[in-house]
């Protein structure tokens, strides 16, 4: 790694030095103009910001924001596809989308200058990280109308990487490669580097000689457990990049490697709130509720207080003082299973399974109902060389015990043989809920 220090780099923006009062000046003045463009530009936050008896005016300071109404993600399916856009279309220089899970993809459009402000962001998330100029980037998060792939591609090649634009799938192609052309970094949602870590060693190789240094892992929740499994099989850095497609995309926030502790967020792009999801009602910082984004430089889709349905709690800067950090997210308000009344997180298990010696770290969670009753059944593979060819009925009774013991829910437990658990190329379904079928 260069031995260049953060303070004598070209590449650690100004503004990542600026102090909190600098930021949130910044913040303040950015908020402004946002309001008044979404305003003035899309006729969805005229017809929200009129009903609700605001208007860009009345914001003075950034408490202020708190009167302004939330962007919720039916608001963007409602405007499918084009609605939201604030500049004309043909200033868009490109349009990503995300699935969801029913029907019609929510659409985002960005202007020349946000992809330029994004690509930007993530060359700061991978410096963050530990990335430097010069280092391979192998970037295994799929390309396509997902933010992952080509966000992370533009941000590598800002930061003057050299980037390897593998895409999702083909496994046993994607190890053949790392260790042909030696990246120090991969960028891949972290279920699928664990589908890369099996492939290693079914190949014979040990992951911990690859030449793999640094890891961007996001795109979906994962444990401090899950970081320490990767860590120490591949003899690198784990670290989280987090965003969403409504917001940008990867680099809203990144995960710094000199203290690993939550992720600070780019403020001077955006401004974070956290709310109790039940009320709406701003919660003071350190406190766990539903993470809301304000962009504060969108030209093409600029969004106000979009409501990601992500859980997690904003802490004081630290690798970066100025910007705020906000924990790691490990549960989503709308992810949370409510299993006969108990609410469980797919991370509660996760902990749990990856606490067993005997545990691969790929499993399912599979909902089912029966008779009257909900019930959980939870599908986790057998490391290679531990199978008993009959399922570790001991194993499992044992981890049934600990989960209600610990969790406080009944669970039915499947080991699987290794390789029994469908595996993700990129963000891994962990629940498959057939309660409605019976
Ligand atoms: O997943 C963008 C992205 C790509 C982020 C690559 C990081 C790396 P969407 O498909 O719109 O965008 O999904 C956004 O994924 O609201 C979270 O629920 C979840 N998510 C994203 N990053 C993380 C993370 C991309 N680091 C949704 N930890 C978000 C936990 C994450 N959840």
């Amino acid at each position: 790694m260069s031995a260049t220090t953060l303070e004598q780099s070209s590449v650690l923006h100004a503004v990542e030095r600026a102090s909190r009062e600098e930021i949130r000046a910044l913040q303040r003045e950015r908020m402004a103009k946002v309001l008044r463009h979404a305003y003035d530009n899309v006729p969805h936050y005229r017809r929200s910001f009129d009903a609700a008896g605001v208007g860009p005016d009345d914001f003075k300071d950034l408490p202020d924001i708190a009167k302004f109404p939330f962007t919720v993600k039916t608001d963007l399916r409602d405007n499918y596809p084009f609605g939201l856009l604030a500049v004309p279309q043909e200033k868009i220089a490109r349009i990503h989308g995300s699935s969801g899970t029913t029907g019609k993809p929510i659409v985002v459009g960005y202007t020349q200058g946000d992809i330029d402000n994004w690509a930007d962001l993530v060359a700061r998330s991978i410096y963050a990280a530990g990335g430097r100029p010069g280092m391979k980037v192998h970037v295994a998060y799929g390309y396509g109308l997902f933010t992952g792939g080509l966000g992370a591609h533009y941000g590598a090649e800002r930061l003057g990487c050299t980037v390897i634009p593998m895409s999702g799938g083909m496994t046993e192609r994607q190890v053949q490669l790392i260790n042909d052309f030696k990246p120090e970094i991969i960028m891949v949602t972290p279920s699928y580097m664990l589908a890369l870590m099996d492939e290693f060693r079914r190949q014979g190789l040990d992951p911990r000689q690859s030449s793999l240094k640094i890891g961007i892992f996001g795109a979906e929740p994962w444990t401090n457990a899950m970081r320490q499994e990767i860590e120490q099989a591949f003899d690198m850095q784990a670290v989280d990049i987090y965003g969403l497609s409504e917001v940008m995309g990867p680099g809203v926030a990144q995960e710094c490697v000199e203290t690993k502790d939550g992720l600070h967020i780019w403020e001077d792009h955006f401004y974070a709130e956290v709310i109790d999801p039940n009320t709406g009602e701003v919660l003071p910082d350190g406190e766990m509720g539903e993470l809301v984004f304000t962009t504060l430089t969108k030209e093409g889709q600029p969004v106000i207080r979009y409501r990601t349905r992500d859980l997690t709690r904003l802490l004081p800067g630290t690798a970066r003082p100025g910007m705020r950090r906000m924990e790691k997210v490990t549960g989503r308000s709308d992810d949370m299973i409510i299993l006969r009344g108990v609410n469980v997180f797919p991370s509660q298990i996760e902990e749990a399974l990856l606490a067993q010696d005997w545990c691969s770290g790929h499993f399912q969670i599979r909902l089912t109902r029966e008779g009257r009753m909900d019930c959980m059944t939870i599908h986790a593979e057998c490391r290679a060389g531990l199978w008993d060819g009959e399922g570790l009925k001991q194993e499992a009774r044992a981890l049934i015990e600990q989960i209600k013991n610990t969790i406080g829910i009944s669970t039915k437990v499947v080991i699987e043989q290794p390789g029994g658990v469908e595996r993700s190329v990129g963000k891994m379904r962990r629940v498959i809920d057939r309660r409605d079928q019976g």
